[in-house]
């Protein structure tokens, strides 16, 4: 798909206009049940668990925005992956990367371990030695690229081409690109999840979670998943997301175009230990991440020094705000030990790289000049 396409999409994909008066806005059909016309005969909508016509709009619209035959609306990211990981039987075996997002840790630690789905950390990010992690029972590979909050990137059609060798399913959490700057399933994943909370809704204003697939049977087993487990996304909420999605492309821009003057603006400087941002040449994830995708988000982390007080850093930000999420036109900044990961355990946070003095900001599309300077200001403030 070209960008002009996808730019054209975003706005006028799923939808054009309502029968009965011309709307150009999907109604809100609030209604859980809907009348038989006659008893015994299937219609597209009967009971809203199963399918909502508001609902089925937003799921043709991720549908179409990742390539993918057929879209699933959730109240939430992990709503969506839980039912994602209801596809696996008992005895079966996923592998993870090293810095997952902690609240799938802690969905996989302690609650899927307990019907006997196991496991596993891998380096998503070195393909060639992945060959050797799966095993008789791998049922499937989870990537997050870049991960969360360490924004390391992973070769999705390389880890596809291994996984798919072994008769495993790779799962993309495409949460942080979004499928503006990144479409996992034509690079050889079959499953894409999202945290539409994030990028795709892009205002903090409304919870939830998408799935895409490319393979009809799978969406099909995949189907009676969202209608048994019911985790399904309202109506409203569903129209929300809808509408946030016609800007994702000029907010990915602009927040894109923030982060990567921050990201340069932290490198190097009095203060930083390190900088992690894809977008930058230095990083080691650039080159597979100029492969696979159109840009490189708004995401970046850094490790403060100890010549800092990390609590007061944080406390000094004006604009930036000391808060959980991304993905919104809001900048926010989340202390990963505390905040996003404060379900991982310190020995398992250790492992996955994530310090006690990382930082990590959601870059939004306030004044690039006012964001260095709040930042500027946090520094000073913070010094020891
Ligand atoms: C990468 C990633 N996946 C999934 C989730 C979970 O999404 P939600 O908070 O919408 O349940 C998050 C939340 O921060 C996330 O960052």
């Amino acid at each position: 798909m070209t960008k002009d396409e996808l730019e054209t999409l975003l706005v006028r994909g799923a939808f054009d206009s309502e029968e009965a008066c011309g709307a150009l806005v999907p109604p809100i059909f609030q209604a859980v049940t809907f009348r038989q016309p006659e008893i015994g005969v299937e219609i597209p909508f009967d009971y809203s668990r199963a399918a909502n016509p508001t609902r089925s709009v937003l799921e043709r619209q991720i549908a179409l925005l990742e390539e993918g035959c057929a879209g699933f609306a959730f109240a939430s990211g992990m709503a969506a992956i839980t039912a994602v990981f209801f596809l696996f039987d008992e005895g079966g075996e996923i592998l993870v990367p090293l810095d997952l997002y902690g609240g799938t840790y802690r969905l996989l630690d302690v609650y899927f371990k307990k019907f006997g789905i196991s496991w596993r950390i891998v380096d998503t990010t070195d393909a060639a030695s992945l060959e050797r992690e799966f095993s008789p029972e791998t049922r499937a590979i989870l990537l997050e690229t870049p991960t969360n909050p360490l924004l390391r990137v992973s070769d999705i059609a390389e880890v596809s081409r291994v996984a798919h060798r072994h008769g495993a399913l790779v799962i993309a959490d495409n949460t942080f690109l979004s499928p503006y700057f990144q479409r996992p399933l034509p690079l050889g994943a079959d499953i894409v999840v999202h945290s539409a909370t994030k990028y795709l809704g892009g205002h903090n204003d409304v919870l939830a979670g998408l799935v895409a697939m490319k393979d009809e049977a799978l969406a099909e087993r995949f189907s009676e998943v969202q209608k048994a487990t019911g985790g399904v996304l309202a109506p409203f909420d569903s129209y929300l997301l809808l509408r946030g999605i016609k800007t994702l492309g000029l907010r990915m821009e602009r927040e894109t175009e923030n982060a990567t003057a921050i990201a340069r603006w932290l490198s190097g400087r009095r203060g930083v230990e390190r900088v992690y941002y894809p977008g930058l040449e230095s990083d080691p994830g650039h080159e597979v991440l100029k492969k696979q995708a159109t840009g490189a988000g708004a995401l970046l982390s850094f490790e403060l020094s100890p010549a800092h007080s990390i609590k007061e850093f944080f406390m000094s930000l004006k604009i930036i705000t000391p808060a959980e999420s991304l993905g919104a036109v809001e900048s926010l900044a989340c202390h990963p030990a505390t905040m996003s990961h404060a379900s991982v355990p310190p020995e398992m946070r250790a492992r996955m790289g994530i310090s006690d003095r990382l930082v990590r900001l959601a870059i939004g599309i306030e004044g690039q000049d006012s964001l260095i300077a709040d930042l500027d200001r946090a520094f000073a403030a913070s010094a020891l």
